[in-house]
């Protein structure tokens, strides 16, 4: 990643901060983006004790203008931008079959809308920099429905298929590509892992016989974004420990 300037939403927390801390340590040029600000410098910092070189910013993925902001920095900063990593997001309040439509906007407006806006803003400046490339964080439930929540399934299935349309017409200046973990220990997943009634029925989905670590995605999400994926553009990687092979 050595001649590479990455931007990583929701680098604050999980697989965002894992990512952004991998992809720093792999050489590359991090603005840790993330809508707590402080946990966004917390990770630049972080990034900054082993060596590596990064900025933070406060962000709001679901503004239009935060997302300017966001790339306007990452420009003065470092004055060009190779790659979107969009790792914002929210899980679901609680299992619901019906979300009121409030609960419905907050998730798709985060989850889909921002991974839209964030790219959007990115997309131009990825392609001027002649070998750019959007990775996007989908999920399992992205691939195949979820009981918690519609919203959140729509939301990743959205997500996956804004993948490939973006994969399309932006090719071929810039690769386009997601992710689609399984259940991974993050702070978004500790309410459902510390319930029993969730736990085991979740771990049994898992042929792997565990949850993932955040840095099993940001591997994944660093080949994609390296250069080693340069004829890959459209993909969805399941990165399950094989949820969605049954
Ligand atoms: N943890 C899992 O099991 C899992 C599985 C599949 C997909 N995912 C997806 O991976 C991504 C990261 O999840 P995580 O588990 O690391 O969660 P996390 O809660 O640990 O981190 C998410 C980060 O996104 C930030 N964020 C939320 N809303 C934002 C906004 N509007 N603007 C900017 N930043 C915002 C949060 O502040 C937080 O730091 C999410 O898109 C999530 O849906 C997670």
């Amino acid at each position: 990643m050595n001649d590479k300037v990455v931007i990583v939403t929701g680098a604050g927390s999980g697989i965002g901060r894992a990512t952004a801390l991998r992809l720093a340590a792999e050489g590359g040029r991090l603005l840790c983006a993330d809508a707590k600000g402080d946990a966004a410098q917390e990770t630049a910092e972080m990034i900054a004790k082993a060596g590596g070189v990064a900025a933070a910013l406060l962000v709001d993925v679901t503004e239009e203008g935060s997302c300017g902001r966001m790339i306007e920095t990452a420009l003065g900063r470092f004055g060009r931008i190779t790659t979107l990593v969009n790792s914002a997001g929210v899980s679901a309040a609680g299992r619901d079959a019906t979300p009121a439509p409030k609960e419905w906007e907050r998730v798709v407006g985060v989850n889909l809308s921002g991974t839209y806006l964030a790219s959007r803003a990115a997309l131009p400046h990825l392609a001027a920099s002649g070998n750019g490339s959007v990775t996007n964080i989908a999920s399992i439930f992205g691939l195949v429905g979820g009981s918690l929540s519609p919203a959140y399934a729509a939301s990743k299935g959205g997500v996956v298929n804004l993948t490939r349309s973006m994969a399309l017409t932006w090719a071929p200046s810039v690769r386009v590509n997601c992710v689609c973990p399984g259940v991974i220990e993050t702070p978004m997943t500790a309410p459902f892992l510390t319930d029993p009634s969730w736990h085991q029925p979740l771990l049994e989905r898992h042929p792997l016989g565990h949850f993932g670590k955040p840095e099993d995605i940001a591997a994944a999400i660093l080949y994609l974004a390296s250069d080693e994926a340069a004829f890959v553009t459209g993909a969805a990687l399941p990165v399950d420990g094989g949820y969605t092979a049954a």
